[in-house]
């Protein structure tokens, strides 16, 4: 018999409830063990006494199509650094390794991305504590995994939106552009421009210039097609090679804005109208896509059997059709761009999608 806990931490996407689901299944049904759900990320094993939902069979109902985490995340408060009331920044580790032991754990499940499974894992080696890791992130930027959890839900997403945009485009003669999440990365938008059959798509692997993008507008043009879709990344700098950032009311530095900024310069130099939607967290809420519940779901059982067979330490990530696990040390820090000479943007450029370069 064992007790394990399971954790969501970082930015939420969707996929995280039918990764829930899957645990408790295998782990109660499979093999009579107790999950416990951890609130709020590592927030949860911090609170004295620790914030947990008691993970039963009759509980997981509905997770498979649910979006978000029941049990909450946040991607605030480094432990190492917290903020404390008094704006002093204190080393909480200690407190999240009791928290473990308060429970009486037997393992740990954390979902998380790149920065919250490095985390976790420095926790738990200072604890020694029985971790296993699956990875989490809509912008695929975790290098050793061919999939990680809500990266097609928000690329279902986004292609949706192109769908619509085209419509509107096309009746007003419009250029319209369409702004998405990745971080650093532009795989949402290489992904989705490609699916939703954008005539623009702007990365911040590659570098474009503003005069390549107008001319791909004015050669539509000269062909009487005087609409234009465009999806751009919100890492894409501006035409400095600067990123575009702002200072949020609550002063923390986030991208963005750099749909609005092509916009601007677009009309000037080609007179087109030019609108902008920025997608934002729209991409990482709703209903999982049936490949993100799949893959939750591979994922989720792999877990549960990795702490049966006490290999701890462990991320689960998938490699040519399988489900392969790996130390979490070669998975963290293990950054997965854009390939540049990669298949997709072959394919952009085999369907003459401008790619600004
Ligand atoms: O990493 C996921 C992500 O959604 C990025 O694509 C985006 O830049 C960022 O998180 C937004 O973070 P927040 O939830 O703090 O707005």
């Amino acid at each position: 018999h064992k007790r394990i806990g399971i954790l969501t931490s970082g930015g939420d996407c969707a996929g995280l409830n039918p990764v829930i689901r899957a645990v408790v299944r295998r782990a109660v049904r499979g093999y009579n063990w107790e999950v416990l759900g951890i609130c709020r990320s590592t927030l949860g094993l911090m609170a004295d006494p620790p914030e947990v939902l008691h993970l039963a069979v009759d509980d997981i109902d509905r997770l498979l199509t649910m979006g978000g985490t029941i049990l909450g995340t946040t991607n605030k408060g480094d432990p190492f650094a917290f903020p404390m009331p008094d704006g002093s920044l204190r080393d909480r580790s200690e407190d999240i390794i009791a928290g473990y032991h308060k429970l009486g754990l037997d393992a740990l499940i954390g979902i998380g991305g790149d920065g919250s499974l490095a985390i976790l894992r420095r926790i738990c080696q200072q604890g020694n504590l029985n971790l296993v890791g699956i990875p989490k992130t809509i912008d695929n930027d975790v290098a050793i995994t061919e999939r990680s959890i809500g990266f097609d839900t928000a690329v279902n997403i986004a292609t949706e939106a192109l769908d619509r945009l085209h419509f509107t485009a096309a009746s007003h003669n419009r250029v319209m552009i369409l702004e998405v999440m990745g971080r650093d990365a532009g795989h949402i938008a290489l992904n989705a421009g490609i699916a939703g059959g954008a005539n623009i798509i702007l990365i911040p692997e590659i570098p474009y210039s503003l005069d390549n993008v107008c001319a791909k507008i004015r050669e539509r043009q000269a062909k009487g097609k005087h609409f234009c879709v465009v999806i751009i990344s919100e890492a894409v700098c501006d035409q400095e090679g600067e990123l575009i950032q702002y200072t949020d009311r609550f002063g923390q530095c986030r991208f963005g804005g750099v749909g609005e900024y092509l916009a601007e310069k677009i009309a000037v130099a080609t007179g087109a109208e030019t609108r902008v939607t920025v997608l934002g967290h729209i991409q990482r809420g709703g209903i999982p896509s049936p490949l993100d519940r799949l893959v939750a779901s591979a994922f989720g059982v792999a877990a549960v059997d990795l702490i049966a067979n006490e290999q701890y330490d462990k991320v689960v990530t998938w490699q040519n059709r399988q489900v392969v696990p790996i130390p979490i040390s070669e998975a963290i820090g293990q950054y997965g761009a854009v390939n540049p000479q990669g298949t997709l943007i072959k394919t952009a450029r085999g369907l003459s999608i401008c790619l600004g370069d």
